[in-house]
């Protein structure tokens, strides 16, 4: 049986390490980190994200400024809004909540950001500090995943790491942090051809597709290390992964759970860069 990885605790000592820096910047150089979070829209999950995001800023000691757009606000006001932010000596993070109403360029709005102030670790100057290996901000919930493994104590090195789906978001840079780390990194997407065969390759599986329970028992490895950042609502209301968690637990060495595991760590870390943000001075 695997351990379960509690990301709710490794959270929560992500957040308390951060107050505490954010305390010592605040003493040391008189910079509280600010973030600001823009929301263009009525999306339900989006609203409850956010919301999460303002009570984790005041958790850990940080400015923390919402602005509720409405859904059919232009791309030039959003543009505005942005370069006004960039220009903000308060604001050391901004965050754009995705997905955006379709007249709005995502690609457009992500690289007009400061990508001193990218805390999302979206535009392309980060990408590529990812790619190359000289990473600045790097993005949340990858980052959070690799929190988990570190802080479970598991060397990556020349470790098998499978990872199913290519999201901008999730799949394509934890593939980047996992082949950072010196594992043997697989992508698999919609059209790998038997699936089963790579993923039971894996050491390390990160399931990142967005569809529930997909990854089965018969497609782990005995001893895998299985991340899951699927969060999909079934009808009944409950969430689930996209792991099979309780036959995949059976087979696996580590498993988080949804809720409980990847989901919490992606605030945690978006503080933390908020804080590498502030501290690197590029809000001065
Ligand atoms: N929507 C879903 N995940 C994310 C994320 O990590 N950042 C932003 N900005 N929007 C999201």
């Amino acid at each position: 049986m695997a351990i379960i990885i509690d990301g709710n605790k490794i959270a929560q000592d992500i957040r308390n390490e951060v107050r505490l820096s954010a305390l010592a910047l605040k003493e040391q150089k008189g910079v509280v980190p600010g973030l600001a979070v823009v929301l263009v829209g009525e999306d339900p999950a989006s609203k409850v994200y956010v919301g999460r995001k303002a009570k984790a800023c005041e958790e850990v000691g940080f400015l923390s400024r919402e602005y509720k757009l409405a859904a059919d606000t232009s791309e030039e006001k959003l543009l505005c809004i942005i370069r006004e932010l960039n220009n903000d000596k308060l604001i050391h993070g901004i965050l754009v909540q995705l997905p955006l109403p379709q007249h709005i360029s995502t690609e457009k709005i992500i690289a007009t950001i400061d990508p001193h102030k990218d805390v999302d670790g979206f535009h392309p100057y980060n990408v590529g500090g990812l790619v190359t290996g000289s990473p600045f901000l790097v993005p949340c919930t990858p980052q959070g995943i690799m929190e988990l493994i570190f802080r479970s104590g598991i060397n990556l090195s020349g470790k098998e790491a499978v990872v199913v789906g290519r999201s901008n978001i999730v799949g394509k840079p934890v593939a980047f942090l996992l082949l950072a780390q010196n594992a043997t990194v697989t992508m698999c997407h919609s059209k790998t051809k038997d699936l089963a065969e790579v993923t039971g390759r894996a050491d390390v599986l990160i399931a990142a597709i967005g569809k529930p329970q997909m990854i089965k028992a018969n497609m782990v490895k005995e001893g895998a290390v299985v991340i899951d950042v699927g969060v999909n609502r079934l009808e009944s209301g409950k969430l689930t992964g996209d792991v099979a968690f309780d036959e995949v637990a059976v087979k696996a060495s580590y498993i988080t759970p949804v809720p409980g595991g990847v989901g919490p760590m992606t605030i945690a870390m978006l503080m933390k860069n908020t804080l590498t943000a502030a501290t690197a001075g590029f809000g001065k």
